[in-house]
């Protein structure tokens, strides 16, 4: 499973690739309005830092508008891939821009039907909500656990990007389930290295180095 971060922030972006472990950026207009600027000033900016897909996300709500927005954000950069959420409209969107070579990933999914819909109006990708899904009593990972068989079982070529990832046992529940990509805030991401036994250990091993070479 490959790990994108999911900010509009350029510091934690930069953070996060110097780690070396991010294959991807996705963003949203509540992450774009979050860094005060213009995210048109930030998107090529991100696009340079990430060797991968990078999400922006269009903000209208007809179709003509949402293609309108789309050329817009993929004439930025190579690597940009147009958010789309899924409505009819978004659905009529993605279809149109796929036969233009357009990479979309659409957004706010919460149901097998959707997501199926999406991979039939040709998206390049498709993001589950686990955390949001969660929040109403729902099971995040039962929906994309049932999401990678129906793409598996249909042969869809759509790939699955768990999204809205709020904790450690979502990263490793959608890895095992099989989830394409998991995008994480760079919280969650920052916490993955860490473990308790894993920063004792580090500091045994430094304390008896030391006094062997006290010695
Ligand atoms: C995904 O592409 C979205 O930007 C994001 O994961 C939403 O997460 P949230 O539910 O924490 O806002």
């Amino acid at each position: 499973m490959k790990l994108f971060l999911d900010t509009a922030n350029v510091e934690e972006i930069r953070e996060a690739v110097q780690w070396g472990v991010i294959d991807g950026v996705t963003t949203n207009p509540t992450l774009a309005a979050r860094e005060k600027k213009d995210f048109l000033e930030i998107l090529p900016e991100i696009c340079r830092l990430v060797d991968g897909p990078v999400s922006a996300e269009v903000i209208s709500e007809d179709w003509q508008g949402m293609v309108e927005e789309a050329r817009q954000l993929a004439a930025v950069a190579d690597n940009v891939v147009v958010k789309i959420p899924v409505t009819w409209a978004g659905m009529q969107a993605v279809k149109l821009l796929a036969g233009e070579g357009i990479e979309t990933n659409v957004t706010l999914v919460f149901t097998v039907n959707q997501a199926l819909l999406a991979a039939r109006a040709g998206a390049t990708y498709v993001s589950p909500f686990l955390g949001r899904l969660d929040d109403i009593g729902g099971s995040g990972i039962a929906l994309l656990e049932d999401l990678v068989a129906l793409f598996k079982q249909h042969q869809l070529p759509t790939r699955i990007i768990a999204a809205s990832i709020r904790h450690q046992e979502h990263v490793t529940r959608a890895a095992l389930a099989g989830a394409s990509i998991a995008t994480l805030p760079h919280r969650v991401l920052k916490q993955m290295v860490k473990h308790p036994l894993t920063e004792r250990g580090l500091e045994q091993f430094l304390a008896d180095w030391r006094q062997l070479s006290e010695q």
